[in-house]
């Protein structure tokens, strides 16, 4: 069984993993181990008995503050980050968790309000509830630890619960808190910026904090919640790994603390700052689910840990599993200079192609001619659409396209009916001046009455043409994070509010349109997160499409999310992003690794480009399921260390039978006389020859009268392929590889 209990000790058992912990007879969980499987869970000589200076200590002896503990608690002798800080009716928040009882229950509940992981039968996980009393407070903590046995996986929340007859407030409620008995680690985030996100930074822990955060009230393009930690030594194939992520859109905290005795704290949840809760007596608050993984063999093997789990069971809905449709977007190709016959135009070269979705964006409503006017007002714009939204919905569709809408629900423009009906309907506090970002003003979703509008007026856009897509944009952060409804001692409850409401409106709207194909977006990759992708299974990565750059932000990505969740376009050169040009082969083969499409105006592109359009398009469709659904292996990283230039990446997607893989290398310099290179495949199987065919994606492909390359899996993984130099910049090489 994956939980099994002997003398209040606790091993929660994975394919992957065992994680261990016991009930003292202080009634303190003690954390004991998390790391590669144990055949049981001797491990109780782990714990410290040293007496510390300095270091309050309880009846029993024990010392909180070095402790490794699974639910930290303030003000009783750990001087650590808590897991959780509560006031009660005295005011202060000294508390104190005792161990009560537990109950193991096959399957996995959802949590209220929250979307979170899953199991489609009860036999694939377990799920440990410990409760916990604070006798003082009357708070009452359940601990709530999902086992996903053969996902190699843990899930863990904390739900708290008021048993006393008087209100508590909550200043802090982490999703899980994990004790490491070594610092001698590194650890992984994911920062950046708009248009960079998600960018690798792997450095070696140091003492004190250190962490990751979001105040934006989205999960940010600065920061991502995902992180890592794994030994200095860790490469793509060997070495352990941890990994946390939180399934939430909004703030968050992401945190290490390495204590005075060298043993860090990690911890992941709703950012503590500007957070607070008013639990009424009888009430509970449920956290959001936090998920943890463990590698023993390197970063890679955590990546596609995290990316099988969050297709298979994090993901749901008519999408989970069928292959993703080849898009053109009209962004990049008109801005907002769209109207009804440009668009079908651009349908009609999309059909030429091949390409299966038209996604009209921005620019299509209100009198939305630029961003300064109409969200709010989702009315078709009378003189771009004057025949609706219906009748180009049916021109597409006869043009056998699906049709694709752009919309940003949360977002009002002070410039908008919406707006001038209901001025208090936005994020705001009395008296303040309301700060506009993108010229625009964002929605109290905390509110009910709002929620409910939003769900009708976008079932009303939804129901008023064949729509198969939608693209959900969210162009700016939270500011004056203040709701008209709420009375004063709960104004710091805003942003959690906010997003609960925005899940609830996501529910419905799913449940209401299962056909629909929901991609996320804000300002490109500003919400990437476990949040909302069991909504929208996919997002746009960034709004930065630029290959070069892109290679960067999806191999960061790649860290912590699956290809099939990652928007990825062929755009126009010189790039809008970035000015920089890019051979059309390149643009191609980065947008593989991830769901397809193009970005730009297929009338414009010469007649070389079209036919190169047709060609990586068959390509797409032929492969595509080996890169949505298939295993993912980073080759070689863009990502500069001391022992490699950055220079090249490469990738690889191999199928589940390892009959069939695409192999990708880009150079980002040409090199004069350049050095050897050598690229080693991996996930094949070593005992079956494939056969590498090139790939031609660019304009004016050579033709190929060599006879195809037939080589070993164990030739290709151990002896690997020398690339030929190469002169030119940004130069790209792709191959399907296909078992004899
Ligand atoms: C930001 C998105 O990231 C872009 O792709 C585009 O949809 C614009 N918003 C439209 O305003």
């Amino acid at each position: 069984m994956p939980i099994s209990v002997h003398d209040q000790t606790f091993h929660l058992r994975t394919s992957a993993c065992s994680y261990v912990f016991a009930a003292l007879p202080s009634g303190y969980l003690a954390h004991l181990y998390f790391g590669a499987p144990l055949r049981d869970a001797h491990v109780a000589h782990l714990q410290d008995p040293t007496n510390r200076a300095f270091s309050p200590y309880l009846p029993s002896g024990i010392m909180p503050d070095t402790l490794p503990q699974e639910i930290p608690a303030y003000g009783t002798g750990d001087f650590r980050e808590p897991l959780v800080e509560i006031a009660g009716a005295n005011g202060t928040t000294a508390s104190e968790f005792v161990f009560v009882s537990y109950k193991i229950s096959n399957g996995k509940p959802s949590l209220e309000g929250l979307p979170s992981f899953y199991v489609e039968d009860d036999s694939e996980a377990q799920t440990l509830e410990i409760e916990l009393h604070d006798p003082i407070s009357g708070a009452v903590v359940v601990l709530l630890y999902t086992v996903f046995e053969e996902y190699g996986a843990i899930t863990r929340s904390v739900r708290v619960e008021n048993r006393a007859q008087t209100p508590l407030h909550l200043r802090r409620v982490m999703s899980a808190s994990l004790d490491f008995p070594t610092a001698d680690l590194d650890w992984i985030h994911l920062s950046g910026a708009w248009a960079r996100e998600r960018d690798l930074v792997r450095a070696p822990l140091q003492r004190g904090s250190q962490s990751i955060e979001s105040r934006r009230g989205s999960s940010s393009h600065q920061q991502n919640p995902f992180f890592a930690l794994c030994s200095p030594h860790t490469t793509e194939t060997t070495g352990e790994a941890w990994g946390l992520n939180l399934v939430y859109s909004g703030s968050f905290y992401s945190g290490i603390d390495v204590d005075q005795y060298g043993t860090p704290r990690a911890q992941i949840g709703i950012n503590p700052f500007d957070f607070g809760w008013e639990l009424q007596p009888g009430a509970s608050f449920q956290a959001p689910e936090a998920v943890l993984m463990y590698s023993g063999a390197g970063l890679g093997a955590l990546s596609r840990g995290f990316h099988r789990l969050i297709r298979q069971r994090l993901c749901k809905g008519t999408w989970r599993d069928k292959v993703r449709p080849v898009l053109v977007n009209s962004w990049e190709a008109s801005y907002f200079k769209i109207d009804e016959d440009n668009i079908v135009r651009l349908g009609e070269a999309a059909r030429d192609a091949g390409i299966e979705l038209l996604v009209m964006d921005d620019g299509w409503f209100g009198t939305r001619d630029n961003d300064t006017t109409s969200l709010g007002d989702w009315t078709p714009h009378k003189t771009k659409f004057p025949h609706g939204l219906g009748s180009l919905g049916n021109r597409l569709n006869d043009l056998g396209l699906t049709f694709g809408l752009w919309v940003e629900p949360e977002m009002i423009s002070p410039d908008s009916d919406l707006y001038r009906a209901h001025p208090d309907w936005c994020l705001h506090v009395p008296n303040r001046r309301r700060t506009e970002a993108r010229q625009q003003l964002i929605l109290d979703l905390s509110r009910e009455d709002v929620c409910d509008y939003l769900i009708e007026t976008m079932s009303g856009v939804l129901n008023g043409a064949n729509i198969g897509y939608i693209k959900w944009d969210m162009n700016r952060n939270m500011t004056e994070v203040g709701s008209a409804l709420l009375p004063a001692n709960q104004q710091r409850e805003t942003a959690h509010r906010y997003m609960l409401g925005l899940y609830s409106i996501l529910t419905a709207l799913t449940n209401r349109f299962p056909e629909v194909l929901f991609e996320s977006c804000s300002g490109g990759g500003g919400r990437f997160d476990l949040g909302l992708l069991p909504f929208m299974p996919q997002a746009w990565a960034s709004d930065n499409t630029d290959a070069i750059s892109r290679l960067r932000i999806q191999e960061g990505t790649s860290l912590a999310y699956p290809a099939i969740s990652m928007g990825a376009h062929v755009s126009d050169c010189p790039n809008h992003q970035v000015h920089r040009t890019t051979p059309f082969a390149t643009r191609g083969a980065v947008a593989m690794a991830g769901t397809f499409g193009y970005e730009l105006d297929l009338n414009k592109l010469s007649d070389a480009q079209k036919e190169a359009v047709k060609r990586q398009v068959a390509f797409v469709k032929e492969t595509r399921e080996l890169a949505q659904f298939g295993d993912f292996y980073r080759l070689k990283s863009v990502f500069t260390t001391q022992r490699n230039d950055g220079n090249e990446a490469a990738w690889m997607f191999v199928s589940p039978d390892q009959r069939e893989a695409v192999v990708s290398w880009i150079q980002v310099l040409a090199l004069p006389n350049a050095p050897h290179s050598l690229l080693h495949m991996a996930g094949l199987n070593p005992s079956l020859d494939y056969e590498l065919i090139p790939i031609e994606l660019g304009e004016n492909p050579k033709p190929n009268s060599k006879a195809p390359l037939v080589l070993g899996g164990d030739v290709l993984i151990n002896a690997g392929i020398r690339i030929a130099n190469h002169q030119g910049d940004f130069h790209a090489k792709v191959w399907h590889l296909k078992a004899r």
